[in-house]
């Protein structure tokens, strides 16, 4: 146990460096010249960038035309890494054999906690079940120097917002929901294990500049209508893809009158619409949340900055700067929305939901009421949620359905439970759970009357709500709203009541009507520390610590980096599978019940392209030995790689769309899969391919894709010549037929030249522990 007194945060590790962030921001002005008007999303990104020169008038029309083409090679300030997605990035880091990460991180373990009966038995519970993987991470976490947030801590990006987040800081989260920074002003992106190891070595990570979207807020939220109600209703109007290749940059009069949490809370869900992230200009709410925050050092130097009239002013965006994009909306107007069920973009007004309910015939009733999470798990969301429970209480009501609690960390907890919000929700029937993702997560067991196949509607204030998220039944209908209409549904029991309009009948017979939800912003005597055990590890390395994986474990695994390019081209590969049809990153590597293996590469690659349909026969993970033989696709894959015969896949359009998840570009590689040849590719996936030095191809003609089959034999021609050449050149590939006839197929590639090193290398890795060495 650490006693709370003695912990003394590392105030130089979380202050951005802006120091070196004017000056590279001078740079930027030098080399765009000083009448560019700049967004703030540009300012901040383009102060990180590795060289701005090279990055912003290469590819733009000598720096006209940087959004949408330019490639930035950016350097991130930090990186922050929850439980699953953390052990496949240590894991790939452990192979580059450096002493110490490059720039500061943080490790959160919130994704695998249980959310059930409440934090006192859950939480014992999850820690026995997940200790080897715990273990693991809080030893690498020692010995490289990473701050570690022990279950219970709570959530990562709530975290996150009160220790790290800060006005111009660039992150890399290894979580979708990373953006949720840009609420503090941070620029602040969810990647892939394997990009937040870019950082953790120092090496640049690239992004291809995004478009800005431009979002105006005017006059100011009242009443009913909170922060979550202004993403609710953005997320109706760009739909889930809308946002793709965007940074939303919020702007105009409207944002002074939002909490900090509250900006946070709509960058959060900015992941619903695609965006690349979102955030904030400084705002004087800033301020106080940093403060409150106990980090007025911070607050004073990005005061200082953003006070300046000058052009160095990091952050904030030049007058009259221009957007690609751009959407007004009115807070003053703006009602609450709930949006669901199954997509966070089908967004109904408030006022027209119960007609929605009718016409759509989803259920009359609400099986659960679920507030908190990070998305809402502030100390103003809790207290606008304790208001209405209060003004129930008084009537004599008690929620009409299960009402959980999830506090987003330790601190908000400990401050609430301080100020007896927590004592009213539990004197109301209101279960707390641990600080953790939970249910929202699918970490839900859920004690009602609901089984599998029960079509039934929950309320709740998280971000998501795909089919099967919460509780594994793909039947629940995730209704998403803020925490203060989650709360007035969990009394009414019924989804087509209106807080604002309708009434709820007293036990002694009356009428009660709720009044608009009213709570502080922030707490008048400051947030406490909490419970000292949930405090972080110190962010010094310790080389001396053993990284605790044990040979036996079927959930962690040590990675051997993967060998290098021979110095020829490719001969003898074999076709392993045709794939028909859609290939998503869940086809390639398959989520569920397969996260467990996140860890453990060998395992997990038993899931390898298990939902990809066979354009010979049509059925789905059924793969073709040259025998004839049949087999799952992963076993066939196996055998070959035990009998040293490397192979390919075969695929059409679009290949590794859905997530950045690295795992469907880290498996086919390590069960010895070489290339890929398709007809196009999902841009991240085609990335990650190359980073894990296996070789996307595109046919030259998509006709081409019928005069190739499963189990034919393929060399490469050219291949050789264009890695060392550092992209320059094309590859041909030759198709040996079982009939012994050979077909030359023309290809086209984007390998730039880093790319290039990464395939000769064996991997992007193998590339950097090179370079670190030498
Ligand atoms: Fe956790 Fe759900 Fe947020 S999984 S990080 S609470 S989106």
């Amino acid at each position: 146990t650490k006693p709370a007194a003695s912990y003394k945060p590392d105030i130089e590790s979380r202050t951005p460096p802006y120091p070196k962030l004017l000056k590279r921001l001078h740079e930027v002005r030098r080399v765009l010249g000083s009448s560019r008007q700049l967004t703030l999303a540009e300012k901040i990104l383009y102060s990180h960038l590795d060289n701005p020169e090279e990055a912003l008038l290469s590819n733009t029309d000598n720096g006209l035309n940087i959004r949408g083409n330019a490639n930035l090679k950016l350097k991130p300030d930090r990186v922050a890494m929850q439980d699953a997605s953390a052990q496949m990035a240590l894991l790939q880091f452990m192979t580059c054999n450096l002493p110490s990460t490059a720039v500061p991180a943080s490790i959160h373990c919130d994704h695998m906690i249980v959310g059930e009966r409440g934090a006192d038995v859950d939480l014992p519970e999850s820690i026995k079940g997940n200790k080897e993987v715990f273990d693991f991470l809080e030893s690498a976490a020692k010995k490289y120097g990473i701050e570690f947030w022990p279950p219970g801590a709570g959530i990562i990006h709530q975290t996150v917002l009160e220790n790290y987040a800060a006005p111009g800081l660039m992150m890399l989260g290894t979580d979708s929901h990373t953006p949720n920074a840009g609420g503090l002003g941070a620029i602040a992106i969810g990647v892939g294990g394997a990009d937040a190891v870019d950082a953790l070595v120092d090496a640049p990570w690239e992004l291809k500049a995004p478009k800005i979207l431009g979002v105006r807020l005017e006059g100011q939220l009242s009443g009913w209508a909170s922060p979550k109600d202004v993403i609710l209703a953005l997320a109706g109007k760009l739909t889930v893809r809308g946002g793709t290749g965007y940074i939303i940059e919020y702007h105009g009069p409207g944002v002074d009158s939002l909490s900090c949490t509250g900006m946070a809370t709509m960058c959060n869900m900015g992941a619903e619409v695609g965006a690349t992230t979102s955030l904030f200009p400084f705002s004087t709410r800033h301020i106080s949340y940093l403060e409150s925050t106990h980090r007025r050092y911070i607050a004073l130097q990005a005061q200082t900055i953003a006070s300046s009239s000058s052009i160095h002013n990091l952050l904030r965006a030049d007058e009259g700067a221009h957007y690609d994009e751009e959407i007004t909306i009115d807070l003053s107007t703006l009602e609450p929305h709930i949006n669901g069920p199954f997509t966070p973009d089908l967004s109904t007004p408030l006022s027209v939901f119960s007609k929605a309910v009718k016409s759509n015939n989803w259920p009359e009733t609400v099986s659960a009421g679920l507030i908190g999470s990070c998305t809402n798990s502030s100390y103003q969301d809790m207290r606008r949620a304790e208001d209405l429970v209060k003004q129930a209480s008084a009537a004599g009501l008690k929620p009409a359905t299960d009402f959980f609690i999830t506090p987003g960390s330790e601190q908000i907890r400990a401050t609430l439970d301080r100020d007896s919000t927590l004592s009213t929700f539990e004197d109301a029937g209101g279960i707390v759970l641990a600080n953790a993702c939970g249910p929202c997560i699918g970490q839900w067991k859920r004690t009602d009357n609901i089984s599998k196949g029960d079509s039934n509607a929950i309320f709740t204030s998280y971000n998501r709500n795909f089919r099967g998220r919460n509780d594994g039944n793909p039947e629940t209908m995730n209704f998403l709203a803020s925490p203060e209409i989650v709360t007035a549904m969990s009394y009414a029991g019924t989804t087509s009541f209106n807080p604002l309009t309708d009434t709820i009948t007293t036990p002694s017979g009356d009428l009660f009507r709720f009044s608009p939800p009213g709570g502080a912003e922030l707490p008048e005597f400051g947030f406490e520390t909490g419970n000292p055990d949930f405090l972080p590890t110190s962010g010094a390395p310790s080389p001396s610590t053993q990284v605790v994986v044990s040979p036996t474990s079927d959930r962690l695994a040590l990675l051997e980096p993967f060998a290098p390019f021979p110095d020829h081209d490719l001969h003898g590969l074999k076709v392993l599978y045709k794939v028909t049809g859609k290939c998503t990153t869940d086809t390639i590597s398959a989520a569920g019940p397969w996260l467990k293996y996140k860890g453990h590469l060998p395992n997990i690659s038993a899931n390898t392209l298990i939902g990809a349909a066979n354009a010979a026969t049509g059925e789905v993970n059924v793969a073709y030995d040259v025998d004839g033989s049949t087999s799952g696709i992963p076993e066939l894959a196996q055998k070959w790689k035990d009998q040293g015969i490397e192979w390919l896949v075969v695929a059409e359009d679009n290949y590794g769309e859905g997530s950045a998840r690295e795992h469907a570009a880290l498996q086919p590689r390590f069960l010895g899969g070489r290339v890929i040849l398709a007809k196009s590719f999902a841009r991240i996936h085609e990335t990650n391919l190359k980073k894990q030095g296996v070789v996307p191809l595109t046919f030259a003609n998509g006709e081409d894709y019928e005069k190739i089959n499963a189990c034919d034999e393929v060399s490469t021609e050219g291949l050789y010549d264009v890695l060392k050449s550092g992209g320059k050149g094309e590859v041909k590939v030759v198709v040996k037929k079982k009939d012994g006839s050979e077909v030359v197929i023309k290809t086209k590639h984007t390998l730039s030249e880093d790319q290039c090193g990464f395939i000769l290398a064996g991997s992007a890795l193998n590339l950097l522990a090179k370079m670190k060495r030498t």
